[in-house]
């Protein structure tokens, strides 16, 4: 194979994963709750109520919200409160997908710790806590 003819087909390779990466990235951000069998929060009045039992067997749940464009990332901590995150990228809105030890961004990098701390960037800043309360035997999530 010539030098140019070469150059000219690794380009075109080089293209189409660079093509095939970024849809695939897009379509994996656009809403991975869909892919996972996650809990649908109804809203009511502007929060999403969570039933208590879903903690149960699994102190850390993500859940999904009904018309929410992000998914929540919800922690039972051991003195039985609860800690909300907003699993959107402080960096450029990505959706976070968790990892078993805190949170990661699938279009730049960025890592996230469970606390919504920066681990890595190049987002700056800690996520987004959202406000919780107990009614009776439901969590609820103030959007
Ligand atoms: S949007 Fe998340 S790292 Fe850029």
């Amino acid at each position: 194979m010539q030098r140019r003819n070469f150059l000219k087909e690794t380009c075109r390779i080089c293209l189409l994963g660079a093509t095939g990466a970024w849809a695939a990235s897009d379509l994996l951000s656009c809403s991975p709750a869909m892919a996972k069998n996650t809990f649908k929060a109804p809203v009511n009045n502007h929060m999403a109520e969570v039933p208590l039992t879903l903690f149960d067997n699994k102190p850390l749940q993500v859940i999904s919200v009904a018309k929410f464009e992000y998914d929540i990332a919800i922690e039972k901590k051991s003195n039985n409160t609860y800690h909300a995150l907003l699993l959107k990228c402080t960096h450029y809105n990505n959706q976070l997908t968790e990892t078993g030890n805190g949170y990661t961004c699938s279009l730049h990098g960025s890592r996230f710790d469970k606390q919504g701390n920066v681990v890595k960037g190049p987002a700056e800043t800690a996520l987004l806590e959202l406000r919780t309360e107990i009614n009776n035997n439901l969590l609820l999530i103030h959007l």
